[in-house]
């Protein structure tokens, strides 16, 4: 490395125009970057404001050609579906995962016959929208069961799969769910169906709002620790992706996403494969309500959404995905 002492060397002249500053600049975003979370609600012609989300909506089926248009048109690659689950239709076992004509069924089967491989389609695999109890799998006395939960969720990933789903998404954080879910894709013949693995995600309080707006926050009985990671820790995260990758992930998430920067960069600087972060529901609301109520200038959130890439992510799951045109401006 090269060194120099003052005043021969003065780092501000590169600094000094904006030519300059964009000439040597070492990270920016695209509409490549970004994975658009889109809320499915039951109904007809609806959009719904979300009260934790403000500027997010929960959208009916026949409502999501004009989100999906707009996102093809701004380049986004991927979005990401969520279901609003009617309370009737959860219980214990979350069988409305696995029902085939469930919201996201449909809107996955809406959206792959019209815009074919236009634009990719994320699934979550896990029970959380569809359980009583708001957990992502099975409970037994407080705990929720791993291997029983794991059967569950190779049905709702070949659903998912069968019904037009591109990238599969495992935020159960059950153990060798990856490995499994990938062989029972390959018994039926999904062998091109790829997984992105929620390998590392923190038992959060930065996901409140989104259980909000998928109906499960006030069912949630007690915390998701013994699935979810705790926060103290990082090199745990370290063997959860190398895990999920010899299982045959095909990329993975870092869950939440401004928190968790140094966890997103090891990641990266070890595995080299695809990272992707998730800006989370409450980190959102965050920089939404302190910006809204005039606490904050938005540029914060061009600042929070370029420190995602210069701690090493290839992409970014955000509620801003398809504002990104306004935020630069
Ligand atoms: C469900 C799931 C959660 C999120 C994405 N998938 C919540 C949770 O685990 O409780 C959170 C996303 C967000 O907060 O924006 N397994």
């Amino acid at each position: 490395m090269i060194t120099g002492k003052f005043p021969a060397l003065r780092l501000r002249r590169n600094r000094k125009t904006d030519w300059s500053r964009r000439l040597i600049e070492e990270n920016n975003l695209t509409p490549n970057d970004f994975i658009l979370p889109i809320f499915l609600i039951d109904g007809k012609n609806k959009k719904q404001s979300i009260k934790s989300m403000p500027g997010v909506y929960r959208y009916t089926i026949d409502k999501l050609d004009n989100i999906v248009d707009r996102a093809i048109k701004k380049g986004i690659p991927m979005i990401a579906l969520f279901p609003y689950t009617e309370k009737r239709k959860k219980n214990d076992l979350g069988t409305e995962a696995l029902n085939e004509n469930n919201l996201v069924c449909k809107a996955l089967q809406r959206i792959k016959n019209k815009y074919k491989n236009e634009i990719g389609i994320m699934c979550d695999v896990a029970l959380d929208p569809y359980t009583s109890h708001g957990h992502d799998g099975l409970l037994k006395n407080k705990y929720v069961l791993n291997d029983e939960t794991i059967k569950i969720l190779l049905d709702q990933s070949l659903l998912q799969a069968q019904m037009g789903c591109d990238v599969l998404a495992p935020s159960d954080m059950m153990d060798g769910r990856i490995g499994e879910i990938r062989k029972y894709l390959d018994k039926h013949n999904f062998k091109m169906t790829q997984i992105l693995s929620y390998a590392v995600k923190y038992a959060s309080s930065f996901y409140g709002p989104f259980r909000d707006a998928v109906g499960s926050k006030n069912l949630l009985k007690g915390n998701k620790k013994n699935y979810q990671m705790d926060y103290r820790n990082s090199d745990e995260a370290i063997r959860e992706v190398a895990l999920d990758i010899k299982e045959g992930a095909d990329m993975v998430m870092v869950k939440p996403g401004l928190p968790y920067l140094d966890i997103i960069k090891k990641v990266k600087e070890k595995f080299k494969i695809p990272v992707m972060a998730y800006q989370v529901s409450g980190e959102y609301s965050l920089l939404e309500n302190g910006i809204k109520n005039d606490l904050i200038d938005r540029n914060i959130i061009l600042e929070s959404l370029i420190s995602f890439k210069r701690a090493g992510a290839n992409a970014i799951v955000s509620y801003y995905a398809d504002r990104l045109d306004q935020i630069i401006k």
